[in-house]
Order: C-alpha cells, then structure tokens, then sequence
C-alpha cells in the first residue's frame, strides 16, 4: 500500500511539518509513504490547445514537457493521498491549483474514462488508465498565519477540488490556524513572529498530535472498499458527503454544497 503526501509550502515549513507527522502516523501501520515537495517541482499551467494529446494517447504525449507525467504517475500508483496546503490570500497557493489542472481534474476524472473505455472499445483512439478505477482513500490539512478562521475560508473547499475528479474518499481533514504570517508587516504573525515562522508549528503540540492522528486514519481506511471507509475527522460538517460548512442558499431556498453539488430544501421557522 503506497501513501502519497504532497507537500505545498516551503522546504521544512509549517505543511511539511505536519505533513511529515501525518505520514508517520500512517507509517505506524506499516504503508508505505513518500513526499512530493511541490516547488522543487516544475509543472507549468494547461494552455487547453483543444488537442489534448494527454487524453488521447496518456501524460507522456503532452505538449507541455515538465514534471505533469511524473506527478500522474506517483497519484495513479497510490493507494492514498494526503495533502498539506497553506492558505495564500484566503486559498491554497496557485502552483497547487496548477498541478490540479494538469494532472487532476478532466484527465483523471472516472467518469470521463468511463466514456473513454466506450469509445475505445469502439474502436477510437482514446487513452485509458485503469489506474483510475482504483478506490483511494485521502484527507487534508489546511492552515495560514491568520488566527481567524475566515482567513482560510477557502483552503478545505478548494483543496476538495484536487481529488473529487478522481473520487478520492476524503476520510479527514484538518484546519491550523496561526502558523506564521510571510511578511515583516503582516497582522497576523503568529506566536513567533514574522519571518521566524518556517516550521514553527512544530511548537503546536495540539497540531502535530491532529496531525499524526490524521494520517492513521489515512492508513485505516486504505484499501478498503469507499462505502466502508466512513467519516473519520472531528465534526462531520454541514455537508453529508463532502463536510464542509460552505453552502449556497438560493432565492428559492434550494439549499446546495457548491462542491459536490447535493442539495436541498432550506426551511425557515420563525421563533417568536
Ligand atoms: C502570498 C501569501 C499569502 C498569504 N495569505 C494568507 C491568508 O490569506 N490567510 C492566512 O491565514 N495566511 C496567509 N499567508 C501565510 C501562510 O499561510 C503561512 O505563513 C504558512 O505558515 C506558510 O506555510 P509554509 O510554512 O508551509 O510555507 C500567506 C502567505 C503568503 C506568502
């Protein structure tokens, strides 16, 4: 069993500290895990050249010639993926979303390959990984300097979108606030301060301990079949599938995850 973490800040900071600690704690029950850095990595953004060579003939035909494939190839051969992500200007950092577009989304989405196994068997020319039918068990870890929740309003939601395509069962997820701001001017610095922040959460004892306790959930719940897998983070959130608490509430008070799109009705009862 391989247990991918993709680390998203900076070389020894605050995502790779717990990263490291939530690997561990899936280490424990003896899966194998490995840590892709993301900035040693040069991934460049989909230029969508309507061609799309990847989907046609896999990751190695793409126009783009960078580190896309290899980080297709590392999330196709997992059997779980942890993502530890800072908040940059209330969303993960750009170059997260970057390798989304190129490795995730439509070209891992199952049921486009499910389209795809048609059209092939048809006869057409179309790539197929079987990879992507594999069940993959996942969780993630937000966190930002800010010491208000509403500064990383959008890193959970957002981080969802790297791994819905791929129907990743999400087991947990976790927030850390205040884990150091970048800027010597910054509000929000942190206990330690600006610019003294890389890896400081390393002091945040409650932080590391949620962390190491994320990843055995990770490592419980691989290779089980999705169905069995279950909820395994602290509250179960405001949305039944994807427990986050962001929800889009229409005129007509139909009531709906902006993520996986469940929905229903809103009812207001007044109380006198
Ligand atoms: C460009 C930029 C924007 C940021 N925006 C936010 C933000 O919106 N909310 C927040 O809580 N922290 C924000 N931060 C602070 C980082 O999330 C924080 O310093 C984090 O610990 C860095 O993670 P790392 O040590 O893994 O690199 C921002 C940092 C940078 C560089």
């Amino acid at each position: 069993m391989r247990l991918l973490g993709f680390s998203c800040g900076r070389k020894m900071g605050n995502s790779e500290v717990l990263l490291k600690e939530a690997l561990m704690g899936a280490g424990e029950s003896g899966v194998n895990v490995e840590i892709l850095r993301l900035l040693d990595l040069d991934v460049r953004p989909c230029i969508f050249c309507k061609l799309c060579l990847w989907r046609q003939k896999g990751p190695e035909s793409c126009v783009i010639k960078d580190d896309a494939a290899f980080v297709w190839e590392k999330i196709l051969d997992s059997d779980g993926l942890i993502i530890s992500a800072p908040v940059y200007s209330l969303t993960p950092p750009g170059y997260l979303l970057q390798i989304r577009d190129r490795a995730f989304g439509p070209k891992v989405d199952v049921g486009f390959m499910v389209g795809r196994k048609k059209q092939k068997a048809q006869g057409r020319e179309v790539f197929v990984d079987e990879r992507c039918f594999k069940t993959r068990a996942g969780a993630f870890i937000s966190h930002g300097g800010s010491v208000t929740s509403n500064w990383l309003s959008f890193g959970l939601p957002m981080l969802h979108t790297m791994t819905f395509a791929l129907k990743i069962a999400v087991v947990d997820q976790m927030e850390v606030l205040g884990t150091g701001s970048s800027f010597p001017e910054g509000v929000a610095s942190g206990p330690v301060g600006a610019c003294l922040n890389q890896g400081q959460v390393v002091l945040n004892e409650k932080a590391i301990a949620r962390a190491r306790e994320l990843g055995r959930h990770v490592a419980k719940a691989m290779g089980k079949p999705a169905a069995q897998m279950g909820w395994m983070g602290d509250e179960p959130g405001m949305c039944p599938v994807c427990h986050l608490n962001q929800l889009t509430i229409t005129k007509k008070n139909l009531i709906e995850c902006p993520l996986c799109g469940i929905s229903g009705e809103l009812k207001i009862k007044t109380v006198k």
